[in-house]
């Protein structure tokens, strides 16, 4: 990658953000497409996000991605936000735009992308969270959007899950988000559920944890898809195989994510090849470690 007087830059803004994937999968997808263009980190610290955008802005950056724990407080520094990532809550990607950076959540639109890619169609089917927490928020906006029949969250914690439920059969116009204890999911009323697990338990180095134990939970399921992906099979997609159910981790998601913010800052659309080297790309950094 050569970086001349005319290369633009796009970056990551959150804290910590030493860890994050985002430079690989969008430099390597930069020097794919052959886009003269630049991407890196930026820490943020908690109380500065809203001058960290105004900076970014006034110096001609292209596009930001957002993360933790910045989600929520960027949106006060935004010209516009997407309906859905506001009905969300939650922005990740920001896209320049002539009156200043425009919101989006580009994190549904990766596990969109990925359920498309795995042949799963939730329209008109039920969806199982378990979770309560921003990805399973997020996940349960994009299930009901997506024309899902009914979607449960599974949360320890009852409330949280009651709290995404009301938001969002609100915003929907519609009964579609239940929530249930974790505990009762005996008791979930349909079969052939689409599972999504939305929370940390099983990430690398707690790779034993599953937050549901039961086989008959999985064994009711039609598909199950992990937001974790380190390591990349997880005890949740173990138990989900032994009942003989396909089971994906959210490396694709991630992918997705960071692939539909680059076709928004640069405004083209990846080709499937692209997609393809940045995944084994991958793939490989993680056989690595
Ligand atoms: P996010 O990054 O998605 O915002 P989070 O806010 O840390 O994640 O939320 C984590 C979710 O995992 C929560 O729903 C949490 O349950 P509680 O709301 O009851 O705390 C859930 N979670 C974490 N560890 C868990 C465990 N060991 N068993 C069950 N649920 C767990």
């Amino acid at each position: 990658m050569e970086i001349r007087g005319t290369t633009r830059v796009c970056g990551l803004i959150g804290n910590p953000v030493g860890h994050s994937l985002s430079p690989l999968i969008h430099n390597t997808l930069a020097d794919l497409l052959n886009m003269d263009m630049v991407y890196t980190t930026f820490q943020v610290e908690s109380g500065c996000v809203e001058t960290a955008v105004q900076g970014a802005y006034a110096l001609n950056i292209l596009g930001l991605n957002v993360t933790v724990p910045h989600k929520q407080a960027v949106m006060g520094a935004l010209a516009d936000i997407d309906e859905l990532a506001k009905a969300i809550g939650a922005v990740n990607t920001l896209v320049r735009t002539p009156q200043g950076y425009k919101g989006y959540n580009t994190d549904i639109l990766g596990l969109d992308r990925q359920m498309r890619d795995a042949g799963i169609d939730i329209k008109e089917k039920n969806c199982v969270i378990l979770g309560a927490g921003g990805a399973a928020r997020a996940i349960a906006f994009l299930c009901a959007d997506k024309g899902a029949d009914s979607v449960f969250v599974l949360n320890r914690t009852v409330q949280k899950a009651e709290d995404i439920a009301d938001s969002a059969n609100t915003y929907f116009g519609r009964n579609v988000v239940k929530a249930l204890a974790i505990d009762c999911f005996a008791d979930l009323p349909v079969q052939d559920y689409v599972v999504i697990q939305a929370t940390s338990v099983g990430l690398y180095p707690n790779v034993q944890d599953v937050i549901i134990e039961d086989g008959t939970f999985y064994e009711r399921a039609a598909a199950g898809i992990d937001i974790v992906y380190n390591p990349a099979e997880t005890e949740f997609m173990r138990r989900m195989r032994f009942a003989g159910k396909p089971a994906f981790n959210g490396m694709k998601m991630l992918m997705y994510q960071a692939i539909a913010a680059f076709e928004l800052y640069n405004g083209i659309s990846v080709p499937k090849e692209a997609a393809q080297k940045v995944y084994e790309l991958l793939e490989r950094n993680f056989q690595n470690t």
